[in-house]
C-alpha cells in the first residue's frame, strides 16, 4: 500500500490506508449531515432549495461542520449530492419537498446530446469552493472526504427522472441500445473525473464513489456499467493524485465484491448491511480497507441492541484495516443522542 503518513501524520482516518491498523478504528457515518440534526434543518430552511444549499459554499461548509462539532468524527464528508453532476451537465434537477429528486428524464441519445461537459465549470467550482473553505476550517485531525455518484447509479436517476425500486429505465435502455447508453456512461465517467479531481485540488484528503444501485445488475452488465467506468475513474484520479485513497461503495453487490475490488483497484470498499462480517474480514485480510456495515435502523433503535452490534463489528474487524461506518445513510428519524452513544462506544474499543 502507498505511504500516506508523510503527507498527513495527524489524520486518524487515513491510518488504515497506509498499512497502520489502529484501535479504536476511525469512525464517520454516511449522511452524517442531514435532517436528523435540528441545526441542519435550520440552515436548510435558510438556504431555500436543497440544490441552492449545495451551491452555497458558506452554508454547505456549515452543514458539513455541524456533525463534526457535535461528535468529533474522524472524517467530514463534503456536503453536496450525487445529482449535482447531471444538474451541472444541464439536465433539469429539482428536489420536491418530502418527495426526493425529480429530473427531466434523459431517454434518448438526442436528450443526451443536449448535455455538455463544458457546462459544468461554474457549478463544480461552487462545490470546490466549499471544499477549500472546509480544508481551512476543519480541525487538523479531521480528514475531508470528497465524493461523487458512480456513473451507473447517477444514470439510473437520469434515465428514470426520479428514484426507483428497480432501476428499470436505465437497465432497459442498456439492453435496448448498448451504444447509446454507453455514451451516457462515458459522459458521466469523464464528468466524475473532472469533478473528483477538482475536489482533490481544493483540499479533499480521500474520495468515495457511491454506487447505491450496483446491486441491481446481472454479472456481465455489472462488469460493463459498474466495474469498467469505476476502473477508469480510479486509474485517472490515481494518475493525477497518487496519494489520495479512493473508497468504492457498490451497495447490494456483496457477491461481486471481490470482482469489483480486483477490477476497479479501489483502495477500500464500503460494505452494506447485508454483507457478512466473514466477507468483510476476508477482504480486509488482503490489505484493502473495509468500511461499514452497521444497520442505520439500529441507530434509530439505540440502546443495547445498538451497542451489541457495534461491539460485534469492532471485534470482528480488530487488527484489520477497518473504518467504522453504517451500511447505508443515517435516516431522518435517528435520535441525535444515539449517534453520540455510538461514537462514545467505538472510542472506548481497545482503550
Ligand atoms: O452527509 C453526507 O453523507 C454528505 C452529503 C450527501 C447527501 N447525499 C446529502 C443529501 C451524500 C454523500 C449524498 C449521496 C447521495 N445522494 C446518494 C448515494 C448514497 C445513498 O444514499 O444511496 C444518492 C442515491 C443520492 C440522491 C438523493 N439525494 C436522494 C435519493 C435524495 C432524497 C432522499 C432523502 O433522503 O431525502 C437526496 C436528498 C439529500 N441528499 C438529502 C441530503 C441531506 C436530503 C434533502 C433535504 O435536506 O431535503
Amino acid at each position: 500500500m502507498r505511504d500516506l503518513n508523510a503527507k498527513s501524520p495527524t489524520k486518524h482516518f487515513l491510518a488504515p490506508f497506509s498499512d497502520n491498523t489502529v484501535q479504536p478504528p476511525p469512525v464517520w457515518l454516511m449522511r452524517q449531515a442531514g435532517r436528523y440534526l435540528p441545526e441542519y434543518r435550520k440552515t436548510r430552511a435558510d438556504a431555500g432549495s436543497f440544490l441552492d444549499l449545495c451551491y452555497a459554499p458558506k452554508l454547505a461548509a456549515e452543514v458539513t461542520l455541524q456533525p463534526i462539532r457535535r461528535y468529533g468524527f474522524d472524517a467530514a464528508i463534503l456536503f453536496s449530492d450525487i445529482l449535482v453532476v447531471p444538474d451541472a451537465l444541464g439536465q433539469n434537477v429539482r428536489f420536491a419537498e418530502g418527495e426526493g429528486p425529480r429530473l427531466d428524464p434523459v431517454k434518448t441519445v438526442a436528450d443526451l446530446h443536449r448535455l455538455d461537459l463544458s457546462n459544468t465549470h461554474y457549478k463544480f467550482a461552487k462545490v470546490c469552493e466549499t471544499v477549500a473553505l472546509l480544508s481551512k476550517e476543519l480541525p487538523r485531525e479531521t480528514a475531508l472526504i470528497g465524493f461523487c455518484g458512480a456513473p451507473w447509479t447517477v444514470a439510473t436517476y437520469m434515465a428514470e427522472g426520479r428514484g426507483s425500486s428497480d432501476q428499470a429505465a436505465a437497465r432497459s435502455w442498456a439492453y435496448r441500445d448498448r451504444q447509446g447508453f454507453s455514451e451516457l456512461i462515458g459522459l458521466l465517467t469523464e464528468a466524475s473525473i473532472v469533478y473528483l479531481s477538482g475536489q482533490v485540488d481544493a483540499g479533499a484528503n480521500a474520495l468515495q464513489i457511491f454506487d447505491s444501485w450496483a446491486g441491481s445488475l446481472a454479472e456481465d452488465e455489472f462488469e460493463r456499467w459498474v466495474i469498467a467506468p469505476t476502473a477508469r475513474i480510479v486509474a485517472e484520479i490515481r494518475r493525477r493524485h497518487p496519494q489520495v485513497p479512493i473508497i468504492g461503495f457498490p451497495r447490494g453487490a456483496a457477491a461481486l465484491l471481490q470482482k469489483y475490488i480486483d477490477g476497479t483497484n479501489v483502495d477500500g470498499v464500503s460494505c452494506d448491511t447485508s454483507c457478512p462480517l466473514s466477507v468483510m474480514q476476508a477482504i480486509a485480510k488482503t490489505g484493502k480497507v473495509v468500511q461499514g456495515n452497521l444497520d442505520p435502523l439500529l441507530l434509530v433503535t439505540g440502546g443495547e441492541a445498538l451497542d451489541a452490534r457495534a461491539d460485534a463489528i469492532c471485534q470482528a474487524m480488530a487488527g484489520l484495516p477497518f473504518v467504522f461506518n453504517l451500511g447505508h445513510g443515517i435516516v431522518p428519524e435517528t435520535p441525535p443522542e444515539n449517534v453520540a452513544r455510538l461514537v462514545h462506544r467505538i472510542r472506548k474499543t481497545g482503550n
